[in-house]
C-alpha cells in the first residue's frame, strides 16, 4: 500500500485512482457561500490575524469583554469566522441552570473555517508538519492536501453509513490522517470522540459504548520512541463488546499487516475510491462538534460535549493571543490529539488561524534527550508548548543537550496540564529560552475548551511571574469562593476557583447526562462555573493555581479519577474495598497510592494478588493509572455514615500523619494508628528492597 511510504505517497495513489486533478483550484464548497462579515473577508493574513477588534489596547479589550461581552464576542465571531448564516443572538446563557448557547441561529462548517478558506487563498501553505518518530523523516501537508484528505475521509464515512449527528471514535496517535479524520467528521456533521491511544481496550470499549459510536477509525500500529504499539489489536478486543460499531476503518502506519475481520476496511483503499470533494454540511452553531472523555471525582469518565462556533472561535482567539502567534509562524504543540490540548492547539485553533501546526509523534527522550530542541532547530519552531512533566524529565540531563541546537526561532514557550514548579519554570525559561522568550503557564481544562488564565495576552512587555498563570483571558471573570460559598474579594486570598461569566469555549453538557453536568459544575456555587481547582490571588490580582480540590489526580498531566482506579481494584474477587489517593512524585507530579483491604483467605498470597491488581488497572484503564504503591490494610477510615475519609489516607501517604486535622467524625479513630503503623512497615520494607 502506497501509504506506507508516507502521506505524499498516499496522496499520489489517491490522485491516480480517482478523478482528482492535481493543482486544480479548490473552492469553498456550496455551503460556504461566504457571508463576509467584519474585517476578515479573506483579504489576507493581516485581516485574519488582526486583533479581534482592531485598534484597541489590551486593557480596553479586556474591559469591553467584561462590560459588554455580547459586543466583544459578537464582533470577534463576525471578524474571525466564516458563516453560512449570521447569528441572531450572541448568547443565551444561564449559569444557574447550566444552559450555555452561543451565536444562536448562526450556521457554519468548522472544516470550511479550518481548511477551505485557507486552501482557497493559499493552497500550498503548509498546514501540518508531521514530526514522525524517527528524527529527520518529517512530512509536510499543505492546506490543499489536507482538504483533499479530509473530503475523502468524509466521503468514506458517508459510504459507511455515518450521518450528521452520528458518533465516530478515533483511536490513533497524532498524524495527518488522524487530523483529517477529525475534520472529516466535522465536514459531514458527525461527532468525533478521540480516545487517547494509550487507553486499554476496556477503557476504549466503555467510551465507544457510552457514545454509541457507529464507526471506529484506527491504524494498524502506532510508533513511539522506537517501539511499535498494536493499536488494531486493542480495537479488535474493544469492539467485541460494542454492538453499535458497524465498521472499523484501518489506516496503515507501518508495513505490518494485521488480520482484517468482517467489520474492517483498509482506510487508504476506501479513500482512494472516494471523490476528493465533499460538500460541507451546514451546521448550527450549537450542534455538537466533538466529545472528549475526561475524569471526574466520581463515577465513570464523562463525555464532555463541545459545539461548533463558540468552541472554534475561542480556540482560534486564544491560540493567537495567548501564544502570540503571527501569520507564518510554525506552531509546535507536542500534545497528543487524545487530549483537549491536542484538539484546541494542534488542530482547531492553529488551523482556524491558517497556521502551520506541528504533529509530534515521538517522546521527549527519543532517540536522546535533545529531541525537542533538535526538532525546534530543524523545523524552525516559533512557539513551543509542552507539559511540566516533560520539562522535569529533561532538566535532569546535561544542559548541552539543549545548547547544541539552535533555538533562535523560538518566540514563546508555554506549559500546560499541571502546576509548573519553580525549578522547571526557571530551566525552561533560562536554559531553553535563554531568558529571551516569554514563558506562558496556561491554565485551562477539557471543560473550558481553551486557555482561561495565562500571562498573555497583556500589554507589551508586561511582567511574567515564574510558575503562575496570572491573568484571565478576554471575557473570563475568575472568582474565588470560601467553604461557605461566599466570594472572596481582594488580594492575598485562596479559595475554590470559579468563573462568573460564560464564554464561548465552555463545555455545553456531558453526553447523555445533562443533569450530571449541571450538578458537577453549576450546583456547587450557583451562578458560577466551578472548576474543581483551588487558586490563590495575589495582592496585584494575579492568579496561581494550587491544584484540584476533589478526588481527581494528575499523573504527568493525565487526569485520572481515583474512583476509577478504586472501581478497577474492587473488581478483584479478593478485594472487598479499596481507597486511592494521589501522592507527590518528582517527575510525574502525582502518582496513585492504593490502600486495599484483602479478604482473609487472600492474605497468604498477598504478593500475587497485588500483582494481579496492577494488571487489572492496566487492563481496565491504562498503564499510567497503575498505582505506584499498594498498601494492604485491615480496614479503611470511615465516617459514621460510611464515607471513606481519603483526606486522612492522603496525609498518611504523604507522611504528614502528625497533622491529620479533625478526626472526630471517624467512626472509630483507632483505625488511624493502625494505618500509620501499616504504612511504616511498608516504608521500611521498601527502603530495604
Ligand atoms: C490541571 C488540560 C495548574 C488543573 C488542559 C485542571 C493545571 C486540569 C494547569 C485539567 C496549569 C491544567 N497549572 N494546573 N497551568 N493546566 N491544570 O482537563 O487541575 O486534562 O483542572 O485539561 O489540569 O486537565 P485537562
Amino acid at each position: 500500500m502506497a501509504s506506507r511510504g508516507g502521506i505524499h505517497a498516499l496522496l499520489r495513489t489517491l490522485r491516480r485512482t480517482s478523478s482528482y486533478a492535481a493543482g486544480r483550484e479548490i473552492r469553498p464548497g456550496p455551503a460556504c457561500v461566504l457571508l463576509r462579515l467584519g474585517a476578515r473577508a479573506l483579504s489576507g493574513d493581516a485581516a485574519l490575524c488582526s486583533r479581534p477588534l482592531s485598534g484597541e489596547t489590551h486593557a480596553e479589550l479586556l474591559e469591553l469583554s467584561h462590560r459588554d461581552p455580547d459586543r466583544f464576542w459578537g464582533r470577534a465571531a463576525r471578524d474571525r469566522l466564516t458563516w453560512d448564516r449570521d447569528f441572531e443572538r450572541v448568547q443565551d446563557c444561564d449559569l444557574q441552570q447550566g444552559r450555555i448557547r452561543w451565536f444562536v441561529g448562526g450556521k457554519l462548517n468548522v472544516s470550511v473555517n479550518c481548511l477551505d478558506v485557507h486552501a482557497a487563498r493559499d493552497p500550498n501553505r503548509v498546514a501540518l508538519i508531521w514530526e514522525k518518530d524517527e528524527p529527520g523523516t518529517e512530512e509536510r501537508v499543505t492546506y490543499r492536501e489536507l482538504l483533499e484528505m479530509t473530503c475523502r475521509i468524509a466521503n468514506t464515512l458517508k459510504t459507511h453509513g455515518v450521518r450528521k449527528g452520528d458518533r465516530v471514535a478515533i483511536y490513533m496517535p497524532v498524524s495527518p490522517v488522524a487530523v483529517a479524520a477529525m475534520l472529516g467528521c466535522a465536514r459531514i456533521g458527525a461527532v468525533h470522540t478521540v480516545v487517547f491511544a494509550g487507553f486499554s481496550s476496556d477503557a476504549l470499549a466503555g467510551r465507544i459504548q457510552d457514545a454509541q459510536c457507529k464507526v471506529v477509525i484506527t491504524c494498524n500500529q502506532g510508533v513511539r520512541g522506537g517501539r511499535l504499539i498494536n493499536l488494531k489489536a486493542t480495537v479488535d478486543a474493544a469492539v467485541k463488546s460494542c454492538p453499535t460499531v458497524k465498521s472499523v476503518l484501518v489506516a496503515q502506519r507501518t508495513n505490518h499487516s494485521v488480520p482484517m475481520g468482517e467489520l474492517d476496511t483498509p482506510l487508504e483503499e476506501a479513500m482512494a475510491r472516494e471523490s476528493a470533494e465533499c460538500p460541507p454540511e451546514v451546521m448550527d452553531s450549537e450542534d455538537m462538534l466533538f466529545m472528549l472523555y475526561t475524569s471526574g471525582s466520581t463515577g465513570k469518565p464523562k463525555g464532555i460535549v463541545h459545539t461548533q462556533a463558540g468552541y472554534l472561535l475561542y480556540a482560534a482567539l486564544t491560540h493567537q493571543h495567548v501564544f502570540d502567534y503571527s501569520a507564518g509562524d510554525v506552531f509546535g504543540c507536542v500534545a497528543d490529539i487524545g487530549w483537549i490540548t491536542g484538539h484546541s492547539y494542534v488542530v482547531y485553533g492553529p488551523l482556524a488561524n491558517g497556521a502551520t501546526s506541528v504533529l509530534f509523534e515521538s517522546t521527549p527522550v527519543y532517540p536522546d534527550p535533545g529531541r525537542y530542541w533538535e526538532t525546534v532547530q530543524r523545523l524552525r519552531i516559533n512557539q513551543f508548548y509542552t507539559a511540566p512533566t516533560a520539562i522535569r524529565l529533561l532538566l535532569k540531563y546535561e544542559e548541552s543537550w539543549v545548547k547544541r541546537y539552535d533555538r533562535s526561532s523560538l518566540k514563546t514557550l508555554a506549559s500546560v496540564g499541571e502546576p509548573i514548579n519553580n525549578e522547571a519554570w526557571e530551566w525552561f525559561y533560562h536554559v531553553v529560552g535563554e531568558g529571551r522568550c516569554p514563558l506562558v503557564d496556561t491554565w485551562w481544562q477539557t471543560e473550558t475548551g481553551g486557555v482561561c488564565i495565562a500571562p498573555r495576552p497583556a500589554e507589551e512587555g508586561a511582567e511574567i511571574r515564574p510558575a503562575m498563570a496570572m491573568r484571565p483571558f478576554y471575557g473570563i471573570q475568575p472568582a474565588l469562593m470560601n467553604e461557605k460559598g461566599q466570594i472572596l474579594p481582594g488580594g492575598g486570598v485562596s479559595g475554590a476557583l470559579c468563573v462568573g461569566q460564560p464564554w464561548p469555549g465552555m463545555a455545553r453538557s456531558i453526553f447523555g447526562d445533562h443533569q450530571r453536568f449541571v450538578d458537577a459544575y453549576f450546583k456547587p456555587y450557583p451562578g458560577y462555573y466551578f472548576t474543581g481547582d483551588g487558586a490563590h490571588r495575589t495582592e496585584e490580582g494575579y492568579y496561581q493555581i494550587t491544584g484540584r480540590m476533589d478526588d481527581v489526580i494528575n499523573i504527568s498531566g493525565h487526569r485520572l479519577g481515583t474512583a476509577e482506579v478504586e472501581d478497577a481494584l474492587d473488581e478483584h474477587p479478593d478485594v472487598p474495598e479499596s481507597a486511592v489517593v494521589g501522592v507527590s512524585h518528582e517527575l510525574k507530579g502525582e502518582v496513585p497510592f492504593a490502600f486495599v483491604v484483602l479478604k482473609e483467605s487472600a492474605e497468604e498470597n498477598q504478593e500475587d494478588v497485588l500483582k494481579e491488581l496492577g494488571q487489572l488497572v492496566a487492563t481496565k484503564i491504562a498503564k499510567y493509572a497503575v498505582p505506584d504503591h499498594f498498601l494492604v490494610v485491615k480496614r479503611l477510615p470511615k465516617t459514621r455514615s460510611g464515607k471513606i475519609m481519603r483526606r486522612i489516607l492522603r496525609k498518611v501517604a504523604m507522611e504528614k500523619a502528625d497533622g491529620l486535622g479533625d478526626t472526630s467524625t471517624l467512626d472509630d479513630p483507632a483505625v488511624v494508628s493502625e494505618i500509620v503503623q501499616a504504612y511504616q512497615r511498608y516504608k521500611s520494607r521498601t527502603a530495604k528492597a
